[in-house]
């Protein structure tokens, strides 16, 4: 089994002047977190240290009929060991499903723009279904700074709430609705006049199906609040050279693997 260690990739990366490419990676753990929904660990010391919120990895199928890699956000990072949590959509992640603790599988990145927050906020991360995990790292490493930074999640899943523990330790505030009770806009509305009367100002950061962040947008702008919205897109290569991912903004086709994931409201036009 190909050994991965911080140093061969560093070593290797730097000999060749740029970032490591596509490598094998040894799977750490895999779990079922519940019906549907999986948990993967790897370890790669490149992702674990460079890796950036909404940033995400590209997973290769072992199966050579799949010739795609697929995209995952990255969830947790723990050291060495990059946590990645996915939902049984296809055949490739079907074949995730099967990995076990000592498998390998080849993976590329990080790739994509991540999260802008360079200014201490009350980051407001309002995720659905599995737009969550890409947030539970946000929250993570916004939890790390020390410049007054508050963190409020507002998650929205379709039934079990399979993210609400994992977020505890980083959040100020955690709030969570299932489907039977109501949508991430409807807790937007509950909870306005406490972000509003946080010390911070809220900044949205978004990220799910593309409906819930055109509300969440529409929701942050008709009331001056900037949102950040990460989206999903059917993707081919993942680092902008196949046009697989494009998407139609006011200033033309953007590229959500290379331009994104991570848009503005504005640029996307998706204003109130
Ligand atoms: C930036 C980004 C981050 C993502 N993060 C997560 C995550 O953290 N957890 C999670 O469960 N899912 C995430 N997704 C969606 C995930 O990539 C797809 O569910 C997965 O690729 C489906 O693969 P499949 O082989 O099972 O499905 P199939 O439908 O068999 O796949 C066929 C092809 O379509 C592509 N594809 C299908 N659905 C999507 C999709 N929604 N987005 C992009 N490509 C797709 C596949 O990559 C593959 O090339 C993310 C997508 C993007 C773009
Ligand atoms: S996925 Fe190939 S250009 Fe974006």
């Amino acid at each position: 089994m190909p050994t991965v260690t911080t140093d061969t990739v560093e070593r290797q990366a730097a000999e060749a002047g740029r970032k490591p490419g596509r490598r094998t990676d040894e799977v750490m753990s895999a779990s079922m977190l519940s019906e549907g929904i999986y948990e993967l660990v790897i370890r790669d010391p490149y992702v674990a240290r460079t890796v950036q919120p909404a940033q995400f990895v590209n997973l290769y199928p072992a199966d050579a009929r799949m010739a795609l890699p697929r995209p995952f956000g990255v969830a947790k990072v723990e050291g060495d060991d990059v946590t990645l949590i996915y939902q049984i959509v296809g055949a490739g992640t079907a074949e995730f499903s099967l990995l076990q603790a000592g498998d390998v599988i080849d993976v590329l990145g990080p790739l994509g723009k991540p999260f802008d927050t360079p200014k201490p906020a009350n980051y407001v991360l309002v995720g659905g279904g599995l737009g969550v995990p890409p947030l539970l790292y946000a929250e993570q490493k916004l939890s790390e700074r020390n410049d007054g930074t508050q963190i409020t999640s507002v998650f929205g899943y379709r039934d079990a709430r399979f993210a609400d523990d994992l977020v505890a330790p980083f959040a100020d505030q955690t709030h969570s609705i299932v489907n039977a009770e109501g949508n991430v806009v409807d807790l937007l509305n509950d909870i306005e006049d406490e972000l509003s009367n946080a010390d911070q100002p809220p900044v949205i950061l978004s990220c799910g199906p593309t409906p819930m962040m055109k509300a969440v947008a529409a929701w942050a702008s008709k009331r001056g609040i900037s949102a950040q919205l990460s989206l999903e897109a059917r993707m081919g290569c993942g680092y902008g050279a196949c046009v697989a991912c494009v998407v139609d903004t006011p200033s033309g086709r953007l590229k959500v693997c290379k331009d994104g994931p991570v848009f503005t409201t504005e640029e996307l036009g998706w204003e109130a």
